[in-house]
């Protein structure tokens, strides 16, 4: 069994240096961990004061910290499906270079530090995993990749490689558009079937995530959004950790902020129904030997490769009424949620997000009868 943590939250809130800390804390405690980064901005090796690369160095014992190069990682999984993109652009009248251009998968970057997570949870090698992720939203984007690629590739690769074999022979000379090679297609068929591994491994319960947030409004607003769409993902978020509150001796200058900071910490304590752990504004930046104290302050006697929350996200539960299908959804309104039942699929779109839920047998046979919204809770009977 690993352990995976991600960390997520806004933009400059301290994902990389709590991730960092927790890396630290976890090696201390005998886990083999390893801690991967995909920031270009290599803030992940500042933080351990030491040079990382592609691959897991050692940072001490127990310790390997690595950066994602996403342009290697492009040329290895997306350079053949990109050269027949960039002949198909170009088919259609596009520059060499502009063809170039578009034939990048969009959010590769992403995708790279999740490929590179399965290969390393799938060696077996390390006891703990963390995953420093890019701010929020492009965290939820990534956290949907797998699924969205498995609707997309379902619905497209799927049946055209069956059908391409048949159809190829008449279709290739008539039409000024290449069609993809066999080649092509199996690089599609392996990345399919990656992202689907990923996905299992994501939603399973050694899988967890944690939001780092500071106690501001614009910062809580992002993370209640993400806490949302990360339940309607089916991901379990186990934890909060406040970071770069201000100490009350602070005083004068920072009175405002102290008054602020702690309405916004009460704030926080009711809408995130996990464990909140907290962390001090320090006196100057942490890095290197800073990182074991921060580590000993946010978690204390805890082990941060322990799950805090284990109640899912997600959870069907069948009594007298029929089987009732609960997805947590805190902080958005009832009249923001639409649901829809198209057989195995249910559509859940909540504001501007939609999620498409492949429901197990039991009750993608049954109809959906109703559907309600209470503390927070989506529930949809099926009968
Ligand atoms: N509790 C704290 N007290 C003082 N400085 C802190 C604290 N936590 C983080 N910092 C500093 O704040 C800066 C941003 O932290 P960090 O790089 O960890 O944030 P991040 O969320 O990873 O940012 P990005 O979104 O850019 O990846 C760093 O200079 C770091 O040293
Ligand atoms: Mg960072």
């Amino acid at each position: 069994m690993t352990r995976i943590i991600l960390f997520t939250g806004k933009g400059g809130v301290g994902k990389t240096t709590i991730a960092a800390a927790t890396g630290i804390k976890c090696a201390s405690l005998g886990y083999k961990t390893l801690v991967i980064s995909t920031d270009p901005a290599h803030s992940l090796a500042d933080s351990f004061q030491r040079e990382l690369a592609p691959y897991p160095v050692e940072i001490r014992e127990n310790l390997y910290g690595m950066e994602v190069n996403v342009e290697y990682e492009l040329e290895k999984h997306w350079e053949t499906i990109k050269e027949y993109l960039k002949l198909f652009f170009m088919s259609q009248g596009i520059e060499d270079v502009v063809a170039e251009e578009l034939a990048i998968f969009p959010g590769f970057d992403e995708l790279a530090s999740l490929l590179h997570l399965l290969e390393k949870y799938e060696s077996g090698e390390y006891d703990v995993i963390i995953l420093d992720c890019a701010p929020t939203g492009e965290t939820l984007r990534l956290l949907s990749v797998p699924e969205v690629a498995k609707w997309y590739m379902n619905r497209f690769f799927g049946i055209e490689k069956k059908l391409l074999k048949v159809v190829r022979p008449i279709a290739e000379p008539l039409i000024d558009v290449p069609l993809p090679s066999e080649e092509v297609l199996d690089k599609v068929q392996e990345l399919y079937v990656k992202i689907g591994r990923l996905k299992e491994i994501l939603e399973s319960d050694e899988a967890i995530i944690r939001l780092v947030m500071n106690p501001e409004k614009m910062v809580i607003k992002e993370s209640e959004r993400a806490f949302t769409y990360l339940n309607l993902f089916g991901y379990a978020v186990d934890a909060v950790i406040i970071n770069k509150i201000f100490p009350e001796e602070a005083g004068g200058y920072f009175k405002y902020w102290f008054e602020a900071q702690k309405k916004y910490m009460e704030e926080i304590k009711h809408s995130f129904p996990v464990p909140i752990f907290r962390v001090m504004f320090k006196e100057r930046e942490i890095v290197g030997d800073e990182l074991e104290k921060l580590a000993n302050e946010i978690y204390g006697e805890k082990d941060p490769a322990e799950v805090f929350v284990t109640e899912k996200p997600m959870k069907i539960i069948k009594d007298d009424e029929g089987y009732s299908f609960y997805i947590k959804a805190p902080f958005i309104r009832k009249e923001e949620v639409k649901l829809m039942k198209r057989g195995d699929e249910l559509i859940v779109v909540a504001g501007q997000w939609k999620r498409i839920v492949f429901l197990p047998q039991s009750l993608a046979l049954k109809d959906a009868v109703k559907a309600s919204f209470n503390n927070g809770e989506i529930k949809i009977l099926f009968r």
